[in-house]
């Protein structure tokens, strides 16, 4: 069963300057609706109960926007506008979920994840990196069903460009399970074009085991000496254990770069 999700969020965004200067890059408005409240709603619609959020002092703001409410209720009294009742309610469910853990100093996605590990109670757990939305089909209640299915962890996979590799995780595929799932051998943080072994990338989707936290102990920085999830994970198939790479049939928006960031807003729009 997966009831719990983890979301890294003390990222700087610099990507995102100017606008990640003084505000989190997670609350930013895409089509009138901040990042980071897709990200819960695919969490809510796919049956998760506990979220952790990953946060650090410089993104206290994140927390802020979740527990305003001796302002909300304020208004509320005052003013009796129905929108604002709803949208208050809407905050007051997802504050019931959420819980805050602290990464003060950026070392890597994976030392985000180690933070959690006190928290996680289940086998396996959903973690979403804030970035990659996936709009138009359900990524993680996919990647759930395929968990189920396959008894194994899921990593969220698409093709892309061969000249883009360095800038994903990449899968060394094994075999194909069916239309949509393969079983992986191995996977890369960030190759180069020449040492790729395919032009399947990671998205940022996991179900991971608990057993990772073991892994990510014992860890060494890797590229950038960040501390990379992918290198846990890479531990993890090197002890045989089985991660299926799902090919999932959303439409992947890249939030944490200007482009993709403006386009999403576009996208979302259409829908
Ligand atoms: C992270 C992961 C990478 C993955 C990517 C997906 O990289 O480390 O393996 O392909 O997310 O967005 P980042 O975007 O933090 O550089």
């Amino acid at each position: 069963m997966i009831k719990q999700a983890i979301i890294p969020l003390a990222g700087l965004g610099t990507r995102l300057l100017p606008l990640t200067s003084v505000f989190a890059k997670e609350l930013l408005p895409i089509n009138g609706k901040p990042g980071i409240e897709y990200i819960l709603d695919e969490c809510i619609e796919a049956g998760i109960k506990d979220v952790i959020f990953i946060i650090s002092k410089k993104k206290i703001m994140i927390k802020n926007y979740f527990f305003n409410d001796y302002f909300y209720k304020r208004i509320i009294k005052k003013k009796k506008d129905p929108r604002i009742i709803k949208e208050y309610k809407k905050i007051l469910k997802y504050k019931k979920m959420i819980k805050f853990v602290y990464q003060n100093k950026p070392l890597g996605t994976g030392d985000a994840v180690l933070k959690t590990k006190k928290f996680i109670k289940n086998k396996f757990f959903l973690m979403l990196l804030p970035d990659d939305l996936i709009v138009k089909k359900n990524c993680s209640k996919s990647m759930i069903k395929v968990h189920k299915r396959f008894k194994a962890s899921v990593m969220a996979s698409m093709n892309v460009d061969k000249k883009t590799v360095s800038r994903w995780g990449i899968f060394k595929l094994d075999k194909r399970l069916d239309k949509k799932n393969y079983s992986i051998k191995d996977v890369i943080e960030k190759p180069s074009t020449k040492t790729a072994p395919s032009n399947k990338a990671v998205i940022g989707r996991y179900i991971l085991p608990k057993t990772i936290f073991a892994k990510l102990m014992d860890q060494k920085p890797g590229k950038g000496g960040e501390i990379h999830i992918t290198d846990a994970i890479q531990s993890l198939l090197k002890e045989k254990n089985k991660i299926v790479a799902h090919n999932f049939s959303g439409k992947y928006l890249d939030c944490g770069s200007m482009n993709g960031y403006i386009k999403s807003t576009l996208e979302i729009s259409k829908l």
